[in-house]
């Protein structure tokens, strides 16, 4: 499959797959298309015997400033309950290879969910994580109200949820969001050397191993996922929803009526 959206490349390691997020020009912003792809090409990663662990990353600017806005914006609830995207998410999260995401820039809405997605973060000094849904008249649809509040902990997620505030890479290492913070000229060589350690253990204690940990993260998840999708879906019938969105193409303020 030709990719439009995503770079499938293995410079560092035949052992070791680097799946670029990559348009640049709208920061890696994940639309559809490029869900898809991404899904197809985890999917294929997973079933290569060569692959034993797999880099997300974008580039310096931006991991992902979130799912597309302007792909979004003028979308009813039951549009995104048939277009059923999550569906992409939840099989990206069953990639049974572990997944480094290596974010420098920007990881905000569903580019924090999708790093908080992988198994670990390592993170430039200029990585940004927040999640700013709540700017635009939404809230987190992808996993942003359970994976950070797991990971962080009420307070911060609470605040960050409710302010759509950034957390530098420093406080998300603070927090427990993040495994490593390295200078940005060094945050992609980090994640490889994080995952030729990863590639040196046996790779069916290492998938067994995963499929624990995640248990152990996950219990009680599910349940929190699917009442976080329905409000999702919920606020797409607000015409908060509809201000934020066109404030933002806009480039405007927005003007919330709370209607
Ligand atoms: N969707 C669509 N386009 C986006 C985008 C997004 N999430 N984020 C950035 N872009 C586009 C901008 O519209 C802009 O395009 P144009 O040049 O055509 O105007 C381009 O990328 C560059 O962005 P800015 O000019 O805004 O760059 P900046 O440096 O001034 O600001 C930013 C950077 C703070 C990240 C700002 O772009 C921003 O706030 N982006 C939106 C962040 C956001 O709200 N993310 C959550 C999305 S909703 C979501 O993710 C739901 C979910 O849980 C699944």
């Amino acid at each position: 499959m030709n990719f439009e959206f995503i770079l499938v490349e293995n410079q560092y390691a035949p052992q070791i797959a680097l799946v670029r997020l990559n348009r640049p020009k709208e920061l890696n912003a994940l639309n559809l298309q490029l869900m898809l792809e991404l899904k197809k090409a985890l999917q294929d990663l997973d079933e290569d015997e060569e692959v034993r662990c797999i880099i997300i990353t974008g580039n310096q600017q931006a991991f992902a400033a979130g799912a597309d806005i302007k792909q979004m914006e003028n979308k009813t609830a039951i549009d995104l309950l048939k277009i059923d995207q999550f569906e992409t998410w939840d099989q990206i999260r069953k990639t049974k290879k572990p997944i480094i995401a290596a974010v420098s820039g920007f990881a905000l809405g569903g580019g924090c969910e999708l790093a908080m997605t992988c198994d670990m973060i390592v993170a430039s000094e200029t990585a940004k994580f927040g999640q700013p849904e709540i700017k635009i008249g939404i809230m987190p649809g992808a996993g942003g109200t359970q994976r950070l509040t797991r990971a962080v902990g009420k307070a911060l997620a609470m605040e960050m949820v409710l302010t759509g505030k950034f957390i530098s890479a420093e406080e998300a290492l603070k927090a427990g969001l993040i495994n490593k913070v390295v200078p940005e000229e060094l945050y992609l060589n980090e994640a490889v050397k994080l995952a030729t350690e990863v590639c040196a253990m046996s790779p069916i204690a290492t998938r067994l191993a995963k499929e624990s940990v995640n248990k152990a993260f996950e219990t009680g998840l599910q349940e929190g996922l699917f009442f976080e999708r329905k409000n999702f879906y919920m606020s797409f019938t607000s015409e908060d929803q509809k201000e934020g969105m066109s404030a933002f193409v806009e480039k405007r303020k927005p003007d919330f009526k709370g209607k």
